[in-house]
């Protein structure tokens, strides 16, 4: 068997560990792999290379992705899937392992049903797909963001400031939820619930008065004041799928802060850093499942199915239902979080 893997989307820690998972697992089997670059563009464009055993060799340990990662649409392509399944052809691939999100395995979802033998596995930091409990590259994410939330209290606290934190997380605020959670964010602000800049300013006036002089807000980028204005942008231009670059909630919600409560307040922006760099010991190990669990569903003929964890194991869901619907914090969670924040 030619089996062909792609990673889409924005890149995230634990990707090569999945990769890594493919080649060992489908050696194992007597199977060859085929490197699909940067996306769908590569398998629109017939850019294909053979992994080797070598090639992967201790990459599970390095962040982003050896094959290269895009947000080509195949379906914004003139004549798109028609390229996608003809070089999937002309290639001579008896299946496809897709990662990636929303936009990816939506793609995935679209070409299975037009009778492309594909598996998928789930990864974005944002951790908003459904039926899993996570994706890859979450976790080292929420790592990432909480160091950073927790070491700006020194700076906050010297300074006698607040400090506002933008953290990634377009629809869902997983990232922004935990990560402030475990770094000891005093305000948190997630898309799912639509924040009300007068309470906060009060809740800030009040931590004043009961002699804490410093306070750290996280916000998600995608998070919304009441009065329902638009998201913040860094530009108006749409992707292939489109979403806007969001960007800029923390600069806004510092002046108005600053405004209200007469204190200094600053703003920090995590970006790129939350995804970057070598994965932690979770996504290393739930990247690694989870490639090998693609290869099972490949060999079982199992197609149109992405991989999926729930609690400790590993299943595997139809890819249809997987990309239904965006998966956003549970209102309970969000509201134990509530308990630890500012009073
Ligand atoms: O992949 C998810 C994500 O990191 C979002 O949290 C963020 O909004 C977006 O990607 C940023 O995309 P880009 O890297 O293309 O700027």
């Amino acid at each position: 068997m030619k089996i062909g893997v792609l990673t889409g989307g924005g890149d995230a820690p634990g990707l090569n560990a999945a990769i890594r998972a493919v080649v060992v697992k489908a050696t194992n089997c007597g199977d060859e792999v085929l490197a699909i670059k940067d996306g769908w563009a590569g398998l629109l464009e017939g850019r294909l290379e053979p992994l080797s055993l070598n090639l992967v060799e201790d990459i599970e340990m390095e962040g982003g992705t050896i094959l290269g990662t895009s947000r080509t649409n195949p379906y914004k392509e003139e004549k798109g899937e028609e390229k996608v399944l003809d070089n999937f052809k002309k290639v001579g691939l008896s299946a496809l392992v897709a990662i990636g999100g929303e936009d990816t395995l939506g793609v995935a979802n679209k070409l299975s049903k037009k009778g492309l033998k594909v598996v998928s596995i789930p990864k974005t930091i944002d951790n908003d797909l459904s039926e899993t409990d996570y994706c890859i590259g979450f976790h080292t994410a929420v790592s990432r963001a909480a160091e950073a939330i927790e070491g700006l209290h020194t700076t906050a606290r010297s300074h006698h400031r607040v400090l506002v934190v933008e953290v990634m997380g377009r629809h869902a605020g997983w990232i922004t939820l935990e990560a402030g959670l475990a770094g000891g964010a005093h305000i948190i602000l997630i898309p799912e619930v639509e924040f009300d800049i007068e309470e906060i300013a009060e809740v800030l006036k009040k931590r004043e008065d009961n002699g804490k002089l410093y306070s750290i807000v996280a916000a998600a980028e995608g998070a919304k004041p009441k009065e329902g204005k638009e998201l913040l942008t860094q530009t108006e231009e749409k992707d292939a799928f489109g979403h806007v670059r969001l960007g800029g909630i923390a600069r806004v919600l510092a002046k108005e802060i600053e405004k209200r409560t007469g204190k200094e307040t600053r703003a920090t922006v995590l970006g790129h850093i939350q995804r970057a760099g070598a994965p932690n010991s979770f996504d290393r190990v739930l990247g690694t499942r989870y490639g090998v669990a693609a290869v099972q569903l490949v060999k079982e003929g199992k197609f149109g199915q992405m991989v999926s964890l729930k609690g400790t194991s590993i299943l595997s869901v139809p890819l249809e239902k997987a990309v239904g619907r965006l998966r956003t914090v549970d209102r309970e969670l969000y509201d134990l979080a509530k308990l630890f924040q500012a009073h």
